[in-house]
């Protein structure tokens, strides 16, 4: 479906509802895998987690769109994940193997799920050398992602960078431990490195994003992490419903 953007946000496309935006991004998912693999070979994504994106994996599960990807040069890693084991019902991994990596064929090794049966500090390292090991930054200070998903919570989180948290200021790491307020330990990707990404796409429906996502769309705050994600070289879209678009003028 191709649609016009939003009149005021030349980067936000509002769809009927969440079917709708998960089979535009699936559409955009695998136009940006067949590229990168045309390129250079090689399609590198990070995946979201929470609950908008079930759809979307639903999608590339099965065909057209699961026999459009080039499974066998992809890389699928996460953009953050909760320090739980991998078939513990919040984690994101789980999610993502349930409804797409279970169901096509893609290399084992090519799959990068966070180790969370290491303490939170440790399983962040070993996750951003697993990163540089597949992703070389070559005279980057960041690997470069071809395609980053990001979902915003209700508080305006992305991944696992929380408002006002201390892990919005590190600019050095690819990956570290965080842990949302009075829930588990996450490990996530930093700011810096889903900026570095070549294409960014958020999803996110349903009325309980709209106050947040007018505020997402405006100047970059802590307050808001969604808000500072604005790709240093690539692209930025938000998919969204017109429910999360309710508040936007
Ligand atoms: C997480 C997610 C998180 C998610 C948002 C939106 O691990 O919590 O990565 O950043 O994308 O919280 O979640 P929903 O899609 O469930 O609204």
């Amino acid at each position: 479906m191709s649609i016009a953007p939003h009149a005021l946000y030349p980067y936000v496309y509002v769809f009927p509802d969440l079917d709708a935006l998960s089979h535009e991004a699936a559409d955009r998912l695998c136009a940006v895998a067949r590229e990168a693999v045309q390129e250079r070979g090689v399609f590198h994504i990070a995946l979201s987690g929470g609950s908008t994106p079930a759809r979307l994996y639903r999608l590339l599960a099965e065909p057209p769109r699961s026999l459009q990807v080039p499974w066998e040069n992809t890389h699928v890693f996460w953009g953050d994940e909760r320090c739980v084991p991998p078939d513990h019902p919040d984690s994101n991994f789980l999610l993502a193997n349930t409804a797409l990596l279970s169901k096509i064929d893609i290399p084992p090794g090519n799959v990068h799920r966070v180790h969370t049966n290491e303490d939170p500090q440790h399983a962040a390292v070993f996750y951003e050398q697993e990163i540089l090991d597949v992703i070389d930054p070559g005279s980057s200070r960041f690997p470069r992602f071809d395609m980053i998903l990001l979902g915003m919570g209700d508080d305006g989180h992305t991944a696992s960078l929380f408002p006002n948290g201390a892990e919005l200021s590190e600019q050095a790491r690819t990956a570290i431990a965080t842990s949302k307020p009075g829930g588990w330990d996450r490990v996530t990707l930093s700011l810096p490195a889903v900026n570095a990404a070549r294409h960014v796409l958020f999803l996110a429906a349903g009325a309980a994003k709209a106050p947040l996502l007018a505020r997402a769309l405006h100047s970059p705050t802590p307050d808001v992490p969604a808000s500072m994600v604005r790709p240093t070289d690539g692209t930025l879209a938000w998919l969204v419903d017109r429910e999360a678009a309710a508040q936007l003028d």
